[in-house]
């Protein structure tokens, strides 16, 4: 039976706000009326807190949901660690991290080498920072499904919330608090902690993408100053599922007659566990702590309407704060769109060396500062420019805009380059050096090394102090 759009719009049905106070019951009477935790929640089920921030946070900070559910989830057999083999394609941790200054780029990744790979075993770490431990840093990931998640199987990570970016194949995403559709031009935010299934949309799409794990905080929309009260991504435009389950499970929680594994992502290992009940069983749910998905073509763009343009900043989607005013453990920036007026101004982004590491992608399209094609920066491929690793227009952008006719032009029609910006210095793990082979030789002197002398001056010069 072929997927109407009266099916979609059964299933994902959506609750829309940015970090919201939001409720959603699936039966009548599931959530309880002014209270949390009654002593017998309505319809026998379980009360349960999912706290994503501690207790005593501010209160503009605290994120918490109180999910109420047909069997507690504490109500399963020991996780087992799954044996993670480094040289392996499906390992999940990529191996040790390398810091390195060289720019680097890649190719775009392979889709799924086997039709066995599935969101969770086709994830893999491709750079990051920090410590999941010690709740301080981030992980990126690239990502390539050839197959849905097993219906029986729930995957959860306890390092931190997941950012995905698709960039091929919709996602059928079930999550404890219901589903959520995404499609490449879409993302994603996952909560750290709550359970989900990654299905692909389409059987015969594969999926590829990226994915920002933050080991600390929670995602904010930044600041808006002088802009006003809308403009970047607007808090209406996130929306949150509505409450699903399906009853599967036996007279207590361990006499089930249907086995579902638990896979957990805990410290950058996977442990799993089986349990005879189904972990979808959250009949209704309410709070500030749930997945959410933003359409990127809903960001309302802002630019320069004089000369020069802004820092890339200005489209910041999400950011996520660091214990710093004002500097991002990760910020979520896209390069959408947009219409370019500047009078004599060099329109491509400047030649730059930033405190903070760049770690961009191509969602589609092509990209104003880079050449597409073999070799270039393409769909489904990166690049890194770490910790004042310099980087710009190649040569050839740089030439073609020095000599553009400065008329209104809009740019990036088709096109969607992102960017994952960290104040930490990345580290690059084994699996994006060398065993995803994808980065490309030569991309420094094939981007920089024509890069033309036009100085016009003398041989040398000092300055003069003023008299
Ligand atoms: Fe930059």
């Amino acid at each position: 039976m072929p997927v109407t759009i009266f099916d979609i719009k059964e299933k994902y049905r959506y609750q829309n706000g940015f970090d919201s106070y939001l409720e959603s019951e699936a039966a009548p009477g599931a959530l309880p009326i002014a209270q949390n935790s009654p002593q017998k929640p309505p319809l026998g089920l379980y009360a349960e807190k999912l706290s994503g921030t501690a207790f005593t946070a501010p209160r503009h900070e605290n994120k918490q949901s109180w999910l109420y559910r047909i069997l507690p989830s504490c109500s399963h057999p020991p996780f087992i660690e799954v044996a993670d083999d480094t040289s392996s394609p499906e390992s999940l941790t990529g191996g040790k991290l390398h810091y390195i200054p060289n720019q680097l780029r890649w190719d775009p990744f392979d889709h799924a080498s086997s039709p066995a790979t599935d969101f969770v075993s086709g994830l893999h770490h491709i750079a990051g920072a920090g410590d999941p431990t010690l709740k301080q840093g981030l992980g990126m990931y690239i990502y390539a499904a050839a197959k849905s998640m097993d219906a029986h199987t729930a995957f959860y990570s306890a390092d931190g919330d997941l950012l995905i970016v698709p960039q091929e194949g919709a996602l059928d995403i079930r999550t404890e608090l219901g589903y959520l559709l995404v499609r490449p031009m879409e993302i994603c935010v996952i909560p750290r902690g709550i359970r989900y299934q990654v299905l692909l949309a389409d059987p015969a799409q594969p999926a590829r993408g990226y994915a920002l794990e933050l080991y600390q905080n929670h995602f904010a929309l930044p600041e808006l100053g002088p802009i006003g009260s809308n403009g970047l991504a607007n808090a209406r435009d996130f929306q949150a599922p509505v409450a699903a389950f399906t009853a599967d499970h036996g007279t207590t929680a361990f006499d089930g007659t249907t086995a579902y594994t638990v896979v957990a992502k805990f410290n950058n290992a996977l442990f799993s566990t089986r349990q005879p009940h189904t972990p979808f069983d959250v009949v209704a749910w309410h709070g500030n702590y749930y997945p959410y998905k933003y359409d990127l073509g809903r960001f309302n763009t802002i630019g320069s309407i004089s000369y020069d343009h802004p820092d890339p900043s200005i489209f910041t989607v999400l950011s996520a704060p660091s214990e710093r005013l004002g500097t991002a453990v990760a910020d979520f920036v896209i390069f959408p769109p947009r219409w370019l007026v500047g009078e004599d101004t060099f329109r491509p982004p400047w030649y730059h060396r930033n405190t903070m590491s760049e770690f961009m992608g191509l969602i589609q399209g092509g990209y104003d500062a880079k050449k597409g094609g073999a070799g270039g920066f393409v769909p489904g491929g990166a690049s890194l420019h770490n910790v004042m690793s310099g980087h710009g227009p190649d040569a050839e952008s740089y030439e073609g805009a020095r000599e553009a006719e400065l008329k209104p032009v809009k740019v990036g029609g088709g096109s969607c380059a992102f960017m994952f910006e960290s104040c930490l210095m990345v580290g690059v793990t084994e699996w994006g050096l060398k065993r995803c082979r994808k980065v490309q030789e030569g991309y420094s002197e094939h981007s920089w090394g024509g890069v033309k002398v036009h100085w016009t001056g003398a041989g040398e010069g000092r300055g003069h102090l003023l008299e």
